[in-house]
């Protein structure tokens, strides 16, 4: 079989290029016509071409190319949901250029472009990952593209921000934002026929409490329309995964992302947060009675664990086992100061595990069934 190398490299320094210049500058134009050139090359006995790059590993077709092994740019297409790439027949250049300025903002070294997006729809070029359980030889040939790009959450994000500075500087809660937030996660996940997650994808982990906040807010709701709760409960909960830690706007700045060992003290300031937010719910204009319970719940274990200490004995309210799940799940798929971002499937085995003892067990479940079967309908963007 004809070996990949020139191609892949070809294709890994336009992807590189694209990220850095953009895809109108001329060294753009110039890395992505080699890399053109090598694919139609290889396309010469068969348009039809199958890469699946696994860790350290890089299969064509079903074969290991030698050459690739540690190939870097591995574990940057998987993070970015690149375990396949799949072309069904030639590409032009146009279309491989949006391509490829597509793969950039997946890989988190590029924007969201303002123009024609590229859209996976009819065209010959497919991705997405391997179903996890499956075996090599028998990999699921199409699995489904998510083209929900063109939604950067970019505005929303800067709402979110102002949300929290508004409430820092005490004054009241601006739902009506909060609501056209949530509202909007709502149609970016409903963007095309089957589910999307838009999630955000951190760097900086200054950013975590908007990004976060974001997340599990669309986890909530995921997960909400998952047990079929209907449309206002599944609104209601949003707000509620949207909120749940705006007490953490009270907790100084160095605390918040201290990447060592914390004080007592200090300990005691993160842990406050819970009440401090209820607190602030409860003084908002409106009533958001579920909101604040939540935000005082969130960090309540199933056997009584976590904070703060609930003197009722029917435990934590629904609402708030169910938010908790989501905002653990997040918190481990988040690089730390103190440690890296867990995997997907560690996140869920972890889930799974503490099932019974931090998490409801049924709402864990169905956590994970959720996640199984929407994992290829991420869309991560870049924070
Ligand atoms: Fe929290
Ligand atoms: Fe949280």
């Amino acid at each position: 079989m004809t070996d990949p190398t020139r191609f892949l490299a070809a294709f890994s320094q336009a992807l590189s290029t694209t990220g850095l210049y953009g895809d109108e500058h001329p060294a753009t134009e110039r890395a992505v016509e080699t890399a053109l050139e090598r694919l139609s090359d290889l396309q010469s006995s068969d348009p039809r071409l199958q890469f699946t790059f696994l860790n350290g590993e890089v299969l064509f077709g079903t074969e290991t190319v030698p050459s690739l092994e540690s190939w870097e740019w591995c574990s940057r297409l998987i993070k970015a949901g690149v375990e396949r790439l799949e072309f069904t027949d030639r590409v032009d250049i146009d279309h491989f250029t949006k391509f490829l300025a597509h793969l950039a903002v997946r890989l988190g070294i590029r924007n969201a472009p303002s123009g024609d997006l590229w859209q996976m729809g009819d065209s010959a070029i497919r991705f997405g990952q391997i179903t996890v359980g499956e075996s090599l030889g028998a990999i699921k040939h199409t699995q489904l593209p998510i083209a929900a790009l063109s939604y950067s959450l970019r505005e929303e994000r800067e709402t979110m921000d102002w949300l929290h500075q508004e409430i820092h500087s005490g004054d009241r809660l601006p739902m009506v934002e909060a609501d056209a937030v949530v509202r909007s996660l709502s149609i970016a996940m409903h963007a095309e026929q089957a589910m999307v997650l838009p999630l955000l994808h951190l760097k900086e982990f200054d950013q975590y409490t908007t990004t976060h906040s974001m997340n599990v807010a669309v986890l909530a709701m995921a997960l909400g329309e998952f047990l079929e709760l209907g449309g206002a409960t599944v609104r209601a909960l949003g707000v509620a995964g949207l909120l749940h830690d705006l007490g953490k706007v009270c907790i100084p700045r160095d605390i918040l992302i201290k990447p060592g060992v914390l004080t007592d003290t200090e300990r005691e300031t993160i842990r406050e947060h819970p009440i401090v937010g209820a607190r602030m719910l409860l003084a908002s204009p409106d009533p958001l009675d579920l909101a604040a319970v939540v935000a005082y719940e969130h960090h309540i274990m199933l056997d009584g664990g976590g904070y703060p200490t609930l003197h009722d004995s029917r435990g934590a309210q629904y609402a708030s086992r169910l938010v908790h799940v989501c905002d653990v799940y997040d918190a481990l798929r988040t690089k730390r100061p103190y440690r890296e971002s867990w995997e997907s499937e560690r996140t869920l085995a972890y889930i799974e595990g503490r099932a019974g003892i931090e998490f409801d067990p049924a709402i864990a479940r169905s956590f994970i069934a959720m996640m199984r079967k929407w994992d290829h309908r991420i869309a991560m963007l870049p924070a």
